[in-house]
């Protein structure tokens, strides 16, 4: 299993570092554009292989993509991250040029590669790599949905005062400050609905902290966060590396599903060897549904952007 992370910012460092850190990878390539920026944290890391058990051999090239042929999974970090105030849509001039010359070269050295997009605004730039550059629905997939769903569960168990270990939910809809969809309802400590334990009013607080928990982090930090981001995406592809069948909420072109066609959003998906093996269908109540629905309007909203 060969891994190309782009981007070797704190996101993509933070991939790399828990890719090999859990040693399920043979290899892992860094690329940036920055001079001997990526060979420098590939050689950080590699210093810590022997401290941390791993055999997995990360290497770093300065935005040579002739290192990368032949990758199974290849992420895509790269861009410009928001900066405190700002929403991850107004990154979309920047980061729709970079996100499609980055997937054109990966996929030129690794035409199977299975995509994975990190960079923001990340349900518009899944979708401009799957429509620009024609790849099939299962081998790209955006991350979003695994980081708030990170989120979510750390909310709850906070406000439940019990170990992360048994709080179970879901964040789908699209990755943004107003779109994302935490599922209160359906939310399970140890197989109990949350509900029995928490009161609406707290629920609808901690779904509320859940949709800004990347703009609050964005305002303590100074810039976007990295460690949770960088471990749902390497828990993406440890599942996609392992054909593990793991359950994420993931974005991905929809044709129908959900009642929506013709754009990536975060939906429910099974991943395995061949990337997006399944979505999965849950059935959501009115409210629900006229939420999603709207999330989905507002990310095409934002994919509309592209054409201009
Ligand atoms: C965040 C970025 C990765 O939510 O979108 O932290």
């Amino acid at each position: 299993m060969k891994v190309t992370v782009v981007g070797a910012g704190a996101v993509g460092a933070s991939c790399a570092e828990y890719i090999a850190i859990k040693d399920f990878a043979s290899e892992v390539v860094i690329v940036d554009i920055k001079e001997n920026y990526a060979e420098g944290k590939a050689m950080d890391l590699m210093q810590t292989a022997s401290l941390n058990n791993f055999d997995t051999k990360i290497t770093g090239s300065t935005n040579d993509y002739t290192k990368t042929a032949g990758s199974d999974v290849a992420v895509i970090t790269s861009g410009i991250p928001r900066k405190p105030g700002m929403t991850r849509e107004e990154l979309i001039g920047i980061n729709a040029g970079i996100v499609k010359s980055v997937a054109t070269s990966i996929l030129e050295h690794s035409p199977e590669a299975i995509i994975i997009v990190v960079s923001n605004p990340m349900d518009t730039m899944t979708y401009l790599v799957k429509t620009q550059l024609n790849i099939p629905k299962h081998r790209i997939i955006g991350m979003g949905g695994a980081l708030d769903s990170g989120r979510f569960k750390y909310r709850l168990a906070e406000a439940l005062n019990a170990p992360l270990s048994d709080v179970d939910g879901m964040v789908i809809g699209g990755h943004s400050d107003t779109g994302m969809l935490p599922l209160t309802r359906l939310a399970t400590r140890n197989s109990m609905r949350v509900s029995r334990f928490l009161s609406d009013e707290k629920l609808n607080e901690i779904a509320e902290a859940t949709k800004v928990g990347g703009a609050t982090l964005t305002k303590m930090l100074g810039t976007s966060a990295w460690y949770a981001p960088g471990a749902a995406v390497s828990a993406m592809v440890q599942a996609i590396a392992t054909d593990s069948k793991k359950l994420f909420p993931c974005s991905v072109y929809l044709e129908g599903e959900y009642g929506q066609e013709g754009l990536c959003i975060g939906v429910p998906c099974i991943l395995g060897k061949n990337g997006l093996e399944e979505i999965v269908e849950i059935e959501l109540n009115e409210e629900e549904k006229a939420k999603f629905a709207s999330s989905a309007d507002a990310v095409k909203k934002t994919n509309s952007l592209l054409e201009v």
